[in-house]
């Protein structure tokens, strides 16, 4: 498949999830069903696919394990653009789910979206063990070592300046875990192997790393209406990124890096990589 046709794929079948029935709390299905279906590139969903595909899986077995974590990554968008958080009004170039919702709703329609999860994964026709693996992988991802903990430190590291190594430890969490568990979810979903698993780990940190570096470049060259968010945000929240520590010309060295050594991680355990070849050269050129 194409780029295309898995967010094609994707989205319809997140459509699906969280639609208005009549019930007494519709308000907060309405805000789930908003900033779940306001668009967003898909990369996460895509990976899982992708890597259920070349490591021999059922991908229509994978695919509602590819809507959970795109409802897990839409939860983090939403509580990260949170007047507490980032204090951000627009994302995938809608008002922000707290702006049109309430700050209340939205906190609780990223809480809602975090269980529904891991219970899409539970409820999926994977085998038991397929669907615990996937479980575990994303619950580490995302806990008190992973993507909290990255969030945490982005937050608390407002008021410091970091080295290149304290920067790398919380983007490899806030960002970097949850690419990195698409992956192994992906290769989980169709029962592969040890190497695979690591392989596609190897791959997912480096596409992680490049992929956070190109988002904090995003934010300062590009407009909100090319990227579907605000620009400068970082600045205005006294974050530490690459882009300020570094450079453009800097980063975009360290992106080319990290972009042919995930490439090099595949080689070996998997045999058609050119999807993820070229996923893997668009974090060199994307602009959203
Ligand atoms: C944005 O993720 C948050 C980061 C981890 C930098 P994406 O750039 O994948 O956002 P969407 O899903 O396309 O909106
Ligand atoms: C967000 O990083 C990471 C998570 C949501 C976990 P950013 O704060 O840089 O993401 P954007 O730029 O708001 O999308
Ligand atoms: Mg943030
Ligand atoms: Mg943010
Ligand atoms: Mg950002």
């Amino acid at each position: 498949m194409t780029a295309n046709e898995y967010k094609n794929l994707v989205d319809a079948k997140l459509s699906e999830y969280f639609v208005p029935a009549g019930l007494s709390y519709d308000g907060l299905l309405e805000s789930m069903h908003y900033s779940l279906t306001a668009g967003g590139k898909r990369i996460r969903p895509m990976l899982v696919l992708e890597f259920c595909r070349i490591s021999g899986g059922d991908t229509e077995k994978a695919l509602p394990v590819a809507c959970a974590i795109e409802m897990l990554h839409t939860y983090s968008l939403i509580h990260d653009d949170l007047p507490c958080m980032d204090n951000d009004d627009l994302r995938r170039g809608k008002p922000t789910n707290h702006v049109v919702y309430g700050e209340c709703t939205a906190t609780l329609a990223g809480d809602a979206l975090q269980a529904e999860a891991f219970g899409t994964i539970a409820r999926s026709s994977l085998s038991a063990e397929a669907r615990a693996n996937c479980i575990e992988i994303l619950a580490d991802a995302v806990g008190s070592d992973g993507m909290c903990a990255g969030q945490y430190l982005d937050m608390i590291g407002e008021s410091k300046i970091l080295s290149e190594d304290e920067l790398d430890d919380i983007n490899s969490r806030k960002t970097g875990a949850l690419l990195i568990a698409a992956c192994r979810m992906g290769v989980a979903a169709a029962g592969g192997s040890e190497a695979m698993l690591e392989a596609a780990a190897q791959y997912g940190a480096c596409v992680g790393a490049a992929f956070q570096i190109r988002d904090d470049i995003l934010d300062v060259i590009s407009t909100s209406e090319e990227l579907g968010k605000p620009v400068g945000s970082d600045a205005e929240e006294h974050k530490n990124t690459y882009m300020a520590l570094l450079g453009e010309d800097k980063c975009m060295k360290m992106i080319e890096k990290l972009t042919d050594q995930a490439k090099k991680a595949l080689s070996g355990a998997f045999e058609d990589t050119k999807f993820l070849g070229e996923l893997a050269d668009s974090m060199v050129t994307r602009k959203n």
